[in-house]
């Protein structure tokens, strides 16, 4: 299967989720798709969530067009997904049908649905939803994540 992992990530442990993701679905065609960092101070950060500012940003791939799977994730912040993802869903070409996998990262863990709604709303169908504390790679969570993708093969 091809599958796009696709992710935002501002101190690293979004990053490091996405890293280990990419690691246990090394037997599928994986591409990576770093939304660019933004520069912004903690206030900036703060006040553009609170506002759900849509920053510009830019990725490596912004087409879903001939990938089966989509795994997209971002930090928490003030209790939404980063502002940088919902620009990046915005910009994101193909996703009507698409299936996907959704995973947040958050100082408390949690927050599982809110990537979730932000994917439904542009078409994609979103398989499962992965919560992480920081970038603690709960087990649990990780073979969710392989179960629906082995559940997405079948199909
Ligand atoms: C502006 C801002 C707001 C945040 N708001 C929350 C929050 O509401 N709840 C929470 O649990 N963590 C919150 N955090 C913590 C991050 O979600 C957490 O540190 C996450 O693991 C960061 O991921 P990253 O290293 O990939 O950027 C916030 C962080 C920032 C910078």
């Amino acid at each position: 299967m091809k599958i796009l992992i696709a992710y935002y990530s501002d101190t690293g442990n979004t990053e490091k989720i996405a890293q280990a993701v990419e690691r246990l679905l090394s037997d599928q065609q994986v591409s990576i798709a770093r939304v660019r960092p933004v520069k912004d101070g903690l206030f900036t950060k703060v006040l553009s969530a609170l506002l759900r500012r849509k920053p510009a940003v830019e990725a490596a791939v912004t087409d879903l067009e001939g990938f089966d799977l989509l795994v997209i994730g971002a930090p928490i912040w003030c209790g939404r997904p980063a502002p940088p993802i919902n620009s990046y869903l915005e910009e994101l070409q193909n996703c009507a049908g698409k299936r996907a996998v959704t995973f947040v990262s958050s100082r408390v863990g949690g927050y599982r649905d809110s990537l979730t709604k932000k994917s439904e709303e542009k078409g994609l169908q979103v398989l499962e939803t992965l919560a992480f504390e920081k970038a603690i790679l709960e087990e649990a969570e990780l073979a969710r994540l392989k179960e629906a993708v082995e559940r997405c093969q079948q199909k």
